[in-house]
């Protein structure tokens, strides 16, 4: 009940562990990834042909997808983009029937969604809808649904939908890999073994950050500009955790690839400025580590990310929050939750209505 917690925001970001339990349910088992949903396109022989995949979404579900676009580079052979659910019929990207459609919408109801996907009806491409809302419309005009199990989302801002987004995303890209083939199946088992172990993660994660991030907030509430960086699936990351701030605690905050700054963003790091370093993805840590002195060069106030174990960040960042170690794939998930947990306590803080934020609405049925 809402009655042990202050906010619907800080009840959703906690019934995480939950959610991710509910959405993997049943949909793992020795053999792979079991989703029946999927059955009627299969049957249908409209999976066989496909040679591209599109994923179209509005905000955070935008962002679930972007990940989604980055695990499918990795694992399938065939080209996939993405695109804003507002901007997929003007850019008349190629489409026909061997293009298959991920829409993403949590409410299933959001009116650029409906149209993205009204257009990409029209080409006869095969259309699978990821929505928390059974029944919705986006639900009813797509051709298979994978639901995410998140269960009702009251605040505004979406929490749980979107870790469970990513997670039903990592499921369907592992599933096409083994229906279309893959690049390497060999990865596939470490991450099928870590996803069973998700929720355990989930749940360290809300221990490890909740306390923490409370404080942070206290410290950095009177900022007005905040940046965060990361490279790859990190950097996806950072673009969500901007949006959660600007929408909940009215923060001027942006995200950036940490190796663009150096093209221009640079001019506006100056003393003190808080920088969120998010430093989940080992491959890059060299890099992103680079990256990092050059802020701190400007005297940035640099907050780092990363995992148990990391030993590298902590030398160049001003402090260092660690979450959990899983599959690289997974992290994005994990290190969402701190990000969440800031934009609610520095929201709170400054006395926003963090469940209702200024000019938002929950379901948006206008274009
Ligand atoms: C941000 C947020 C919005 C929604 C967007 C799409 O916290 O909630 O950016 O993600 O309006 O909504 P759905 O997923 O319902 O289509």
């Amino acid at each position: 009940s809402l009655q042990e917690f202050e906010h619907y925001m800080l009840k959703e970001i906690t019934e995480q562990t939950k959610s991710v339990e509910d959405t993997l349910a049943g949909r793992i088992s020795e053999k792979g990834i079991v989703l029946p949903e999927l059955d009627p396109l299969l049957l249908a022989g409209s999976l066989s042909k496909i040679t591209r995949v599109h994923i179209i979404a509005s905000g955070t579900s935008y962002h679930s997808g972007s990940i989604g676009k980055k695990v499918m580079d990795q694992l399938l052979n065939i080209p996939v983009e993405t695109s804003y659910s507002s901007e997929f019929q003007y850019d008349h990207p190629p489409l026909d029937e061997q293009t298959l459609i991920i829409v993403l919408s949590q409410s299933g109801e959001t009116a650029d969604t409906l149209s993205a996907l009204r257009e990409a009806k029209r080409f006869q491409s095969p259309i699978i809808a990821i929505t928390n809302t059974p029944g919705s419309t986006v639900s009813r005009k797509a051709d298979s649904t994978v639901y995410t199990k998140a269960g009702p989302e009251l605040a505004v801002a979406t929490t749980k939908s979107y870790t469970c987004q990513i997670t039903v995303l990592i499921m369907l890209a592992i599933w096409l890999a083994e229906k279309l083939g893959s690049r390497d199946l060999h990865p596939l088992p470490e991450l099928m073994t870590e996803l069973k172990r998700l929720p355990e993660y989930v749940d360290s994660t809300l221990i490890m950050t909740q306390d923490a991030i409370d404080q942070f907030a206290q410290v950095t509430y009177d900022q007005e500009h905040l940046f965060l960086i990361g490279r790859g699936l990190d950097y996806v990351l950072a673009l969500e955790g901007a949006l959660k701030l600007q929408e909940v605690a009215y923060i001027h905050a942006d995200a950036y690839a940490a190796g663009e700054l150096k093209h221009g963003t640079m001019a506006l790091i100056t003393p003190g400025v808080p920088v969120i370093a998010l430093a989940t993805q080992n491959q890059v840590m060299d890099k992103l580590i680079s990256n990092i002195k050059e802020v701190k060069a400007r005297d940035a106030f640099v907050v780092g990310i990363t995992t148990i174990g990391d030993e590298l960040l902590s030398e160049v960042v001003d402090q260092v929050l660690y979450i959990p170690n899983s599959h690289p794939f997974l992290m994005p998930i994990l290190a969402a939750i701190p990000l969440q947990l800031l934009a609610y306590y520095s929201g709170t803080v400054r006395g926003h209505d963090v469940d209702r934020p200024r000019n938002l609405a929950k379901s948006l049925t206008v274009e």
